[in-house]
Parts: C-alpha cells; sequence; structure tokens
C-alpha cells in the first residue's frame, strides 16, 4: 500500500471489528476501491462524508451475510471460475410473465432443473413506476421488490431455494438512470439539469439516439425543475449524475442490499452510459471502468460471491475492457453479452453463408483471464444490426447494404425470407432498421405452411443455439425458445405498450404447452430435447470450460461454420451448415478432427459420410471430439 493510502485505510480501520475474513479482503481491495473514487471525486468537497457513508454500508453487508453466505463467499473465492465451466447454462425470463411472482417462479424450479438450467436471470424486479415503466427499467425504489412481484424476503426465499439446487440468481440493477418518480429525482444534484437548451444541444451534435422513433433526443424538460433532464432512454428514465459522490454512494448502497438479499449477479444495466463527456457518443468514457471497479472493489470486500455482468453492447474493442482490470489493478465484471456472435448468427442465417461470421470472429479481441461471455441467440431487446464497415469489407460486402437487408429478411420482406419479425426504431433515411421478433418467429417456425417448414425452423433454432452452447461462455436460453413460442401481438392492446414493439417477443410463458415438452411428436417436444442434449454435451466437454480458446476455421464450404475449442488438452470441432440443403466439407479441411458416428448424437441424425467428405444434413450441427 502507497503511504497515501495506508493513511486512508488505517483511517477507516475502525469499520472492520473481528471478522477475519473481512478484514483481509478490506485490507486486499482498499486500493481498488479509493483509488478510482479519489481519482473522480477527490476535489469534491461531498468526498469524505461519502466515502464514510460507503464504507460503513460495506462494513454493514458484510458482517449481515448469514453463515450460508459467508460459506458461499469463500466458496467463490477459491472457485473463481464458478460462473465459466461447462455445466453453466442459463435461463432468462421475466418474473410476472413466467409464473405471476417470484413465489410462482419458486414453485417452477423443477421445470428449470429439467431443463438443465444452473443460472436464473430475472428482469427488473425492484419497485417500478406505474406502466409505462420499460419492462421494469424505470425504478423508483431499489430497497424494495415491485409489490406484484412479491417482497424482498420472498426474493431472499427463492435465492435460497436455487441455491440448494445448485443455480444461481442474477437480477438486473439499473445504474444508468431512475424514474422521473423516484425520490432521488427530486434533488437536482443527482440529475444532470440544463437551464437552457444550450448544452444540450451541443451534447446532441454527438450524441447518437437510442430510441429515434418514440423518444427522440436525450432531454426531456421538467417543470419541476424548470431546466432540461438528461434521458438517454425514455422521458420518464432521467440519467444520474455519477459526478457526484452521492450518486455512486447511493447506487452502491442499493446493490449491497441485493447482495444481502442473497443475489449471486448483478445485470449492470446500460453500463456505458454512466458518464457524459461533450463532443462524444457519451459512451464508454474512461470514467465509467474507474466507477466500475470502485463498485466491483465494494463488493468484493462486502461480498465476494457476487459476480458483476456487463450489458455493455458496443464494439468489440470497446466491450473487452468491461471484462478486464483497469488502470487501478482493479476487476470489472466477469460476463459480458457477446452480441457480436448473436448478429452474426442471425446473418449468417439469413444469407446462408457463414464468411462474415467466421472472419469477424477471427478479429474478435480475446477475453481477459477470469472473465467470460454471455452467449446468447435472443434476449426481452431488438437486434441492433451492429455490423462494421471493418467487418462487411473483409467478405467483400458492403455492411449498409447488408444490414437493410437483415432489416428487410428479418421483417418479412424480403423474396424467400422465413422470418416473421419487425422493424424497430426504423430509420427513413437509411432504410436500416432494428428487429424485433421471438427466436421462433423469427427462424420459421410462425411462417412454416407445412411440416418440412416446420421440421426447418426447428432445425434452424437449434443451430443458432448450437453454437452459443459451444462457442464457450455461459450460453443463455431466453424463455419460450426451448418451446418455440412465437410472436405475441397482445402488446398492442395495452396502451402503455402499444408503441413499443419489443413487447411482442416477452411473451408470457405458455404452460399447455410446456406441457408437451416430453412428446417427441410435437414441436416442443422436439425444442426442449433438442435444447437439454445441448446441455449434455456442454457437461461432458470440457473444451467448453470459458478459459479455453475459441477459434473459427475456415470449413471450404461457405455455408459450413466451423469453431474450434481448446482447453487443458481437450479440443472440439463444432461444425454447423446455415442452409437448407445439404452442404459437403472435405476432410482434410478439418485439422485432423477426426468425424466419428457419435458427432451427430447432439443434433440427432446421423452423420453421413461420402468418401473424403462429411455431408451435414440441413441446418445440422455436428460436435467432433
Ligand atoms: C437496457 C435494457 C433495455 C432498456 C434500457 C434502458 O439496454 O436491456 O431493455 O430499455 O437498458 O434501461
Amino acid at each position: 500500500m502507497r503511504a497515501e493510502v495506508r493513511a486512508d485505510y488505517e483511517a477507516a480501520l475502525h469499520v472492520v471489528s473481528g471478522d477475519d475474513a473481512f478484514a483481509v479482503r478490506f485490507e486486499r481491495f482498499f486500493t481498488e476501491l479509493r483509488d478510482p473514487l479519489v481519482g473522480l471525486y477527490g476535489e469534491d468537497a461531498r468526498f469524505a462524508d461519502a466515502f464514510a457513508r460507503l464504507l460503513k454500508a460495506i462494513a454493514a453487508t458484510a458482517q449481515g451475510r448469514s453463515r450460508e453466505l459467508r460459506m458461499l463467499d469463500h466458496e467463490r473465492e477459491v472457485t473463481p471460475d464458478w460462473l465459466q465451466r461447462e455445466q453453466a447454462v442459463g435461463y432468462v425470463t421475466y418474473v410476472d410473465r413466467f409464473n405471476g411472482t417470484l413465489q410462482g417462479v419458486r414453485e417452477k424450479l423443477p421445470y428449470l432443473r429439467e431443463l438443465g438450467v444452473t443460472y436464473l436471470h430475472l428482469m427488473p424486479l425492484l419497485g417500478a413506476r406505474p406502466a409505462p415503466n420499460d419492462g421494469g427499467y424505470a425504478v423508483v425504489d431499489y430497497g424494495a421488490v415491485e409489490p406484484s412481484l412479491g417482497t424482498l424476503d420472498d426474493l431472499s426465499a427463492l435465492a435460497e431455494d436455487l441455491r440448494a439446487q445448485g443455480m444461481a440468481l442474477c437480477v438486473d440493477l439499473v445504474l444508468n438512470h431512475v424514474a422521473a418518480e423516484h425520490p432521488w429525482a427530486r434533488d437536482p444534484a443527482f440529475l444532470r439539469t440544463f437551464a437552457t437548451r444550450e448544452e444540450p444541444d451541443a451534447y446532441e451534435r454527438t450524441l447518437p439516439d437510442v430510441f429515434p422513433d418514440t423518444a427522440p433526443g436525450s432531454f426531456t424538460w421538467s417543470d419541476e425543475h424548470e431546466a432540461w433532464v438528461w434521458t438517454t432512454f425514455n422521458t420518464y428514465q432521467w440519467d444520474l449524475d455519477y459526478t457526484n459522490p452521492d450518486v455512486f454512494v447511493a447506487m452502491a448502497e442499493a446493490m449491497l442490499g441485493l447482495a444481502r438479499a442473497g443475489v449471486d449477479v448483478l445485470r449492470l444495466d446500460a453500463a456505458p452510459f454512466l458518464w457524459k463527456r461533450l463532443g462524444t457518443n457519451c459512451q464508454n468514457q474512461p470514467e465509467v471502468h474507474e466507477l466500475l471497479q470502485a463498485f466491483r472493489a465494494a463488493m468484493r470486500i462486502a461480498a465476494p460471491a457476487v459476480a458483476f455482468k456487463a450489458e455493455a453492447i458496443v464494439a468489440p474493442q470497446d466491450l473487452v475492457p468491461y471484462l478486464g482490470t483497469g488502470k487501478h489493478e482493479g476487476k470489472e465484471c466477469d460476463l459480458a453479452y457477446h452480441n457480436v456472435l448473436m448478429v452474426l448468427l442471425w446473418s449468417a442465417l439469413a444469407s446462408g453463408r457463414v464468411g462474415l461470421m467466421t472472419s469477424t470472429l477471427l478479429a474478435m479481441p480475446p477475453v481477459p483471464p477470469g472473465a467470460g461471455w454471455l452467449t446468447y441467440v435472443r434476449c426481452h431487446d431488438d437486434i441492433g444490426w451492429a455490423i462494421t464497415p471493418e467487418d462487411a469489407a473483409r467478405v467483400g460486402e458492403d455492411a449498409h447494404l447488408h444490414r437493410r437487408f437483415l432489416a428487410d429478411f428479418y421483417a418479412g420482406e424480403f423474396p424467400g425470407t422465413f422470418a416473421r419479425g419487425a422493424r424497430f426504431q426504423p430509420d427513413p433515411r437509411t432504410g436500416e432498421a432494428r428487429t424485433s421478433g421471438s427466436c421462433a418467429s423469427l427462424a420459421g417456425l410462425e411462417s412454416a405452411p407445412d411440416e418440412l417448414a416446420q421440421e426447418l425452423a426447428i432445425r434452424r433454432i437449434l443451430l443458432l443455439y448450437a453454437i452459443a452452447f459451444a462457442h464457450g461462455g455461459l450460453p443463455l436460453i431466453y424463455m419460450g425458445d426451448e418451446l418455440g413460442l412465437l410472436n405475441d401481438a397482445s402488446y398492442l392492446q395495452e396502451p402503455d405498450k402499444a408503441d413499443d414493439n419489443r413487447w411482442m417477443h416477452r411473451p408470457r410463458m405458455d404452460w399447455a404447452k410446456a406441457g408437451r415438452r416430453n412428446d417427441a411428436a410435437t414441436v416442443e417436444g422436439r425444442l426442449f430435447a433438442g435444447l437439454q442434449r445441448l446441455v449434455a454435451a456442454r457437461r461432458s466437454t470440457r473444451a467448453i470450460h470459458v478459459q479455453g480458446i475459441v477459434e473459427p476455421l475456415w470449413t471450404g464450404n461457405d455455408h459450413v461454420l466451423g469453431l474450434c475449442r481448446h482447453q487443458a488438452g481437450e479440443s472440439l470441432l463444432v461444425l454447423g451448415n446455415f442452409t437448407p440443403v445439404a452442404q459437403p466439407v472435405a476432410r482434410d479441411a478439418l485439422r485432423g478432427f477426426d468425424v466419428t458416428d457419435q458427432a451427430g448424437d447432439v443434433d440427432g441424425r446421423p452423420v453421413e459420410h461420402q468418401q473424403d467428405f462429411v455431408v451435414l444434413a440441413p441446418y445440422q450441427h455436428l460436435w467432433v471430439r
């Protein structure tokens, strides 16, 4: 410890009382907590007081941890890859849409176990403003569960049930903004306010619009404050001002509260937006990383079992820093969404070609040690077609034309398309748009006129999930995909949802369909069993552990993806045919991998050998070990 840090540390030591493990962590991570905060707020008169409150909250959280949670803290300290193992499989759902309340979710844990889930991400569940509230992303009370879903005690009880069954609980924490009705939003010092349009106009020159269609601009007039308030997202989601140390501490207290409730993972919503800088897009600013390192250090001292996952849907070079260690040697997040892989999966499915995916994945920066991807096919958000000019140019494509093609294709407006989705936030000037729609509807299940088309749609869904499961990382199953739930148009009847078509892919769980999950003659049965096979394949493949390396391989056939993984002397090659017709791959292109008959077991169809070639059936995936 440097002398000035030691002085601060010694002054703070009174918060440590008798708990040796806490004392060790307090010393070990004190610098990582203090340095970024001093860098951000050292000159601020409010800081000393804020820092003292933060330390008190950290100590209270550590002291309040039950024996069981303390054991978990130790266990995860000695098993830092607990989220990154081949056994890990996630499931994402809204509490109310899945089964009404937190109590209702508890009743359905056997269903999740049957599927093979070890990690449950529940969408925003803290006290929210009345609708519209962006699906709960407009919080009025960080210290309480949304009353219609249950109580904090229910949340703890659920976390306990999950733990007993070897499952972890992830919940959303909305860091960037609060609901306009939140008590913090009464205090202008917690907000970014501007008396005139001058500064907002200057910022808007370089600020991208998140919801150009429904919430254009990034500022909203407030009569109460007689000022423009910063609102990156909807007009009722007011951005917090992280230049104020009191804001940091208030949010840290909210985080620690969730740790006390027994939550295992926090999904840090919209993390890139926390710091604003004139002349930039106000995302990924260096201060964002300082904030995250300080939050992380606070949590590592208070409750080291708790992990962070970044929701940072940004370009790869901007994304990887969220997984690393920053300027102050502090760790940031354990997990981050692999948005690029998700976009490339859908792109390859539409075009039937894998060149763009292969070359873009080859150019991805590696994940820093100790961190991992979340791999996914669908989530509650739209798909933003983040294909850059550089990525497209590498395979001789035009990024703009390809993005337009994808928006048309998945809106169901391209000749021969199988998809039935919708445009989200279309930009009439460029013809580009993001895409809404459920996995099954985008993959052709909704449009399927006959059994053959239905079979192809099922195969497409399983192919995308196979790549997400094999890539390495923690794969997420988005609720309903395991049963092929289609787009749900009912949101159009609800006035506070009707203008946001992301609700089409946030259906209510269909328990009648779930009841058919073990009937192999049904769509539900085929999908559910297909996903169960993927879970089992992951479990028995050590090469999938996140610490392995993933390496795309050119198969010599532009319609067949090749993905290799190596870890601890084991290797895996996954081949995937992205077209509805049979595709040959020459054996010599496979770097010595020997395609045996077992390679077809996960997909469930036999392997076809033809002289020097392996022939993949429509949308077939092979797991070669
Ligand atoms: C995240 C969420 C999205 C929400 C936004 C604002 O991007 O995934 O659904 O609209 O944050 O909270």
